[in-house]
């Protein structure tokens, strides 16, 4: 049985917490495999409406194991509100297990991260301010607490000695601001450490079992793979690989396990956050999608950029993921429009290019190039057969389709689990 990544295809929130939470019906396991509480995954289902940052969103089904990767950093002040919220929500949680080679975010993260972002002033990127760049910058540096650290007591003070030595001659010496005290961060973290002892465990012997018993596990993505720090819009990304190889990386298997790679698009693009991002529209068409589609942040709240569907980019993310499927969310969001735009190429110079420039200064002087559609004009947010849809919102599929180089396995036509058209079996 397959194991299968579901990837944000664009610059993040394009719906994968609902795809995960739809296809988890039939899967037995979810691994998050990147990013941390900078994610904000929205599963809107018979539980209620819940925006996800580290539990994946396949926890709401009696069935399914469910597993924060090493590759995730976790704050767990974070993760246990996250918990105790849908334990309030009659939401079970035991089934929820912690990789005890996660990373945490520390305090001194969450500051560094805002200290960062403020001395670049007007070149901000525009971070969650979640500390997240700082604990994966940590991890690489070999500076980093794990998750498994936390379940030795001495040990774990030792560490954290040793480490906030050198974080607050930067915090000192560097941005000004008062020493932390590892006695306090200390008791916090212990105290932390007890309550999720029951959940850490060693993970990848458990995605392990799940597949010698050919069970389906997703791998759930986070961010977006226009955010990756290697083909992203560098240096207007995030911190960790949110493409499908990354789930190889953060979740503790082989590449040659995974058999599926469903990348995950909205049907137009939005970005929120700085860095360049060629079909923005900043206009009244801009403004109508945003407040149409309610364009806000599952995580910060702040207003997301939007612009029209960038099939550059798009094919882009194909070619990196190696997408064998894709899913369309957000279709119905389009539904009042009388003629809608693709970008097919960018130009640049006086010339047309059809490919994702490596550099922001030369993908801020992109222009699009765009195709124009018609509209439908219809609601199609209870459509669940694509036969069903509009003819004009078939043509669009289809164009995407062509356009991004993979088929179109589902599209999303609304927030709710059944919301969904299945033009072709995922599992
Ligand atoms: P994620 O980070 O990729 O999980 O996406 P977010 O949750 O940050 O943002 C996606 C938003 O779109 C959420 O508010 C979802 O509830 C919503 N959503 C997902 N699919 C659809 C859809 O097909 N139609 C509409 N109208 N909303 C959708
Ligand atoms: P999900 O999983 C959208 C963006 C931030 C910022 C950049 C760097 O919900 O799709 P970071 O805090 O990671 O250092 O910020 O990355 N970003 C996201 N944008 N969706 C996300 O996650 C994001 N996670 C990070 O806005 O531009
Ligand atoms: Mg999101």
């Amino acid at each position: 049985m397959p194991v299968i990544a579901v990837i944000g295809a664009q610059w993040g929130d394009e719906g994968k917490g609902k795809v995960v939470d739809l296809l988890a019906q039939k899967a037995n396991m979810i691994v998050r495999f990147s990013g941390g509480d900078n994610a904000g995954h929205t599963v809107v289902n018979p539980h209620g409406e819940f925006k996800l940052h580290l539990i994946p969103s396949g926890i709401f089904y009696p069935h399914t194991i469910c597993i924060i990767g090493n590759g995730v950093v976790i704050n767990p002040a974070v993760l246990i509100d996250e918990i105790d919220q849908l334990n309030q929500c009659g939401v079970d949680t035991t089934r929820l297990f912690i990789s005890d080679r996660a990373n945490l975010i520390m305090p001194y993260h969450v500051l560094l991260d805002g200290l960062e972002e403020d001395l670049r002033a007007g070149k901000a990127l525009g971070t969650t301010r979640k500390g997240v760049g700082p604990a994966f910058t940590d991890k690489a540096a070999r500076l980093g607490i794990r998750t498994g650290d936390l379940l030795d007591k001495e040990a774990l003070l030792e560490r954290l000695r040793f480490v906030l030595d050198y974080k607050n001659i930067i915090l000192t010496k560097i941005f000004g601001v008062s020493p932390l005290s590892p006695d306090e961060i200390y008791s916090q973290y212990y105290q932390y450490g007890k309550r999720l002892a029951p959940y850490i465990r060693e993970t990848t012997i458990m995605v392990e079992e799940a597949l010698n018993r050919e069970e389906v596990v997703l791998l759930e993505g986070a961010q977006g793979a226009l955010l990756d720090p290697d083909f992203g819009t560098y240096p207007y990304t995030t911190s960790s690989s949110p493409l499908a190889g990354g789930g190889c990386l953060g979740a503790g298997l082989g590449p040659t396990r995974i058999s599926r790679i469903l990348g995950v698009f909205k049907a137009y693009c939005t970005r929120v956050g700085a860095g360049p991002m060629p079909t923005e529209l900043k206009d009244e068409t801009g403004d109508l999608i945003r407040e149409q589609a309610h364009e806000y942040g599952a995580t910060t709240g702040r207003p997301r950029r939007c612009g029209w569907f960038d099939a550059i980019a798009a094919r882009f993310s194909t070619r990196i993921n190696g997408f064998t499927g894709a899913a369309i969310t957000r279709l119905d969001i389009l539904d009042s429009f009388a003629h809608l735009k693709i970008c097919v190429g960018y130009k640049l110079d006086g010339k047309m290019i059809d490919y994702f420039p490596a550099n922001v200064v030369t993908l801020e002087k992109c222009q699009p190039i765009y195709e124009e559609l018609p509209g439908w004009q219809a609601t199609t947010t209870h459509i669940r057969e694509y036969e069903q849809l509009p003819p004009q919102a078939r043509q669009y599929v289809t164009r995407l389709e062509e356009l991004i180089s993979c088929p179109v396995n589902l599209i999303c036509v609304g927030p709710e689990r059944e919301q969904a058209i299945l033009k072709m079996p995922i599992i």
